[in-house]
């Protein structure tokens, strides 16, 4: 009896098989072609599952995610035809290097999306997760946890509806598809010393306040869960965590 339990408790301790549950539902009555990224200098282990993959309204996609996945991150990409071009300007919104399948070490994909982050068994045990629309809006997206105790990182209101005219950005047909950030969208002229990018002089928390963030609001107020500008958490609504040692599932909705 003794020797069962240490076995078990030997697989628990050195994590050898523990892996997440992911979902990812398209519940837009638009076909969404999902981009899933990690970054590979933070950390090797990647989901069961390919950069990219095309998703009809209405589908359910799952997959399992190593429970040490670190900086990974999984967004929206619309009106997709590869076809004849693989590569960002693919999708009218949030192509990526590669194509269907973004690149491993390049396909980040291109702003403005709407972008799901996890950090899975961070610092503390905790799992660290957000929205964000730091680079911009596509499709409106939610994540969920299957631990219910922990909160819903959303982004969840259509923010092209009422996008900016300076932040817009069109398909060919001329209709609004997404809402740069004031960063992406470059207001200011100097990317390199910006206080929308929080770069140069404004690159700290106390020198980059929300108030000196070109339509902070706009994006705030129709998104408060979400993570808007890169010094968010001073707002409480940015950044999610999660108890690690219950090993939460997720589920990743478009227009939730
Ligand atoms: C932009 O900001 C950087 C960093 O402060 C500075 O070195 C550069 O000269 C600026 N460029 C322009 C065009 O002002």
């Amino acid at each position: 009896m003794i020797g069962i339990l240490s076995v078990a408790s030997l697989a628990v301790i050195s994590g050898v098989s523990a892996q997440r549950t992911f979902t990812v539902k398209n519940n837009c009555d638009y076909t969404i072609w999902p981009g899933l990224f990690t970054n590979l200098q933070v950390g090797t282990a990647v989901p069961d599952q390919p950069n990219g993959w095309e998703q009809a309204a209405g589908a359910t996609v799952t997959f399992t995610v190593p429970d040490n996945w670190n900086s990974g991150r999984i967004w929206p990409r619309t009106e997709c035809d590869f076809s004849t071009v693989q590569g960002p300007t693919s999708c009218a919104t949030g192509g990526c290097n590669g194509g269907l399948v973004c690149d491993a070490s390049t396909g980040t994909g291109v702003p403005p999306a709407t972008v799901a982050e996890w950090t899975l068994s961070g610092a503390q045990d905790l799992d660290y997760y957000d929205v964000s629309v730091v680079d911009g809006f596509n499709v409106p997206i939610e994540v969920t946890v299957s631990d219910t105790s922990c909160s819903t990182a959303s982004c969840p209101t259509n923010l092209n509806t009422n996008c900016p005219s300076g932040l817009q950005v069109h398909d060919s047909s001329g209709t609004v598809v997404g809402c740069n950030s004031a960063c992406n969208a470059n207001l200011n002229d100097n990317q390199s010393d910006s206080p929308n990018c929080c770069t140069g002089s404004f690159d700290t928390a106390a020198t980059c306040p929300p108030s000196g963030v070109d339509d902070y609001s706009y994006f705030k107020s129709g998104c408060p869960d979400s993570y808007v500008y890169a010094y968010d958490e001073s707002s409480g609504t940015a950044l999610w965590t999660c108890d690690a040692s219950t090993s939460p599932d997720y589920t990743l909705t478009f227009c939730p």
